[in-house]
């Protein structure tokens, strides 16, 4: 089912075509694609040598004005290019035109206001990832900004510290956006983590990980394929191929998202190492977690704290991922430097499970793949309707919904607006590290997976979908209205 077109020119001819723009719309945003011909364009980059080049932290968005109870921002949605490989500038979409975005660093109880415009030539919006937000500020698929326009988002905030982020949701649009470059961190910090003495500052530390493939010119090159989603050659780290950190003999936290359209991956530090989880999607877990492995599925996240005092200064550990092999097998290399340095603690104890009411309704929704008409993943034998609500939950309770995977993919299922308790798993018992609230649970292959939401705190219409990008927009993707 892959694509054999060039995908620059599929995109570009149909979505020019297909939306009314102009024809140069998105090549004039892929500034390179317009300089090289369409046979080079086609051809891909030998892989690339991982650890030539140091990681980046994404800059932190400075508030343009605070008040006692609120920050605003501004972020601007347009061209840009980065230096993913070493030496080469690479044209992406980017918010204020970088990749990946600035990173906002909220407090739980103050109010953050973003107002966002759209310099691309196209239509845009921006969900928040894991944010409880009201529905109108939640970035659903049908919620645009034009090309030239803005939209202000306000996120409460009144939700556990956690590692979300933010990304494009433009119907038709958003797989190759986010492939381009569209996604950023929002991370929500809260007094009880204050209290736990995590370890901070620059040993606080946001890991995107990403696969992606390039053309011989360095351009990002985007291949269509709705069976598995677009898979990459080259591991991607905050934006830069297969990076190198210099790191202090200290405890870090380092907060793993997966931003890939639809790779999954099984990290692995040193040949297993243990890394203790914290947090997941939601925040933090009742206790730390040791794992030798973390599975990480798309737009998953997981905070883990590692001890790099264990080292010598001198050493190298890497950071692999086992499902992968040859330029996906590799994420990245932590260099050990220095003297021994106290940069904070792993505590015992972390967030109290809160009560929540029993479920007072039971869905199920099977995961399943239509070759009857145009091949298309669907829920429950249909896919994307705007005009039609395909559930009604009710404000304050909580439900079980059964994800029942009967095709030959693995999905990540992901809720807008709410976040969820996984109660059951078909294949075995839930792992430890999957016992807060998540917003994103993968579903394997034959696997039922049991999740409880809690709907609420806020009415209104959401979406929720399978997070493979490619499954995503073809369309797997289903409405509820919280009512
Ligand atoms: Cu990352 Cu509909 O979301
Ligand atoms: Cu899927």
């Amino acid at each position: 089912m892959a694509s054999i077109t060039p995908p620059e020119l599929r995109w570009t001819r149909r979505d020019a075509l297909g939306r009314g723009m102009t024809s140069i719309a998105v090549l004039c945003a892929l500034p390179t694609a317009t300089r090289t011909s369409a046979g080079k364009r086609a051809k891909a980059a030998a892989a690339f040598a991982p650890f030539q080049a140091e990681l980046r932290v994404p800059p932190t968005l400075v508030p343009v004005s605070s008040t006692a109870t609120e920050d605003r921002y501004e972020l601007t949605i347009g061209e840009g290019r980065a230096e993913i490989i070493p030496g080469t500038l690479t044209p992406v979409y980017g918010y204020d035109g970088i990749y990946p975005g600035p990173t906002i660093r909220a407090r739980r109880g103050r109010t953050a206001v973003v107002r966002t415009t759209n310099a691309l030539p196209f239509n845009q919006n921006v969900h928040l990832h894991g944010g409880i937000v009201p529905a109108a500020s939640d970035g659903h698929p049908m919620q645009l900004i034009e090309p030239g326009g803005s939209f202000t988002y306000t996120y409460p905030n009144l939700q556990d510290a956690a590692t979300l982020w933010y990304h494009d949701h433009a119907h038709g649009l958003s797989a190759r956006t986010m492939f381009y470059g569209l996604a950023g961190y929002y991370i929500v910090e809260d007094e009880l983590e204050d209290t736990l003495e995590l370890p901070s500052g620059d040993f606080d530390v946001p890991l995107v990980i990403q696969d992606r493939a390039f053309n011989e010119d360095g351009s990002l090159r985007y291949t269509e394929n709705i069976d598995e989603g677009f898979l990459g050659d080259t591991i991607v780290v905050n934006g830069g191929v297969s990076p190198r950190f210099a790191v202090k003999r200290a405890l870090y936290r380092l907060r793993f998202l997966n931003a890939s359209n639809a790779r999954a991956y099984r990290l692995e530090l040193g040949g297993g190492e243990p890394m203790v989880q914290i947090a997941g999607d939601g925040g933090l877990l009742e206790a730390p977690v040791s794992r030798n492995t973390v599975s990480l599925g798309p737009a998953e996240r997981v905070d883990v704290v590692v001890d790099f005092r264990r080292f010598k200064a001198g050493a190298q550990v890497l950071l692999t991922n086992g499902l992968g092999s040859g330029g996906t097998g590799t994420v990245m290399r932590f260099d050990v430097t220095g003297k021994r340095t106290e940069s904070g603690r792993l505590p015992s104890q972390m967030r109290p499970r809160e009560a929540i009411p029993a479920p007072s309704a039971t869905r199920r929704w099977d995961l399943m793949f239509s070759t009857s008409g145009t091949p298309e993943w669907q829920l429950s034998g249909i896919g994307f309707d705007m005009e039609r609500i395909d559930a009604r939950p009710r404000l304050g309770t909580t439900e079980r919904w059964l994800w029942v995977n009967r095709s030959h993919r693995a999905h990540p299922m992901h809720l807008h607006g709410v976040h969820f308790r996984v109660l059951e798993r078909s294949s075995g018992t839930v792992p430890a590290g999957e016992r807060a609230w998540k917003d994103t649970v993968m579903v394997a292959v034959d696997e039922t997976v049991i999740v409880q939401p809690r709907f609420g705190p806020y009415p209104g219409r959401y979406v929720f979908h399978c997070h493979n990008l490619e499954h995503q927009e073809k369309a797997m993707m289903l409405q509820m209205e919280i009512v």
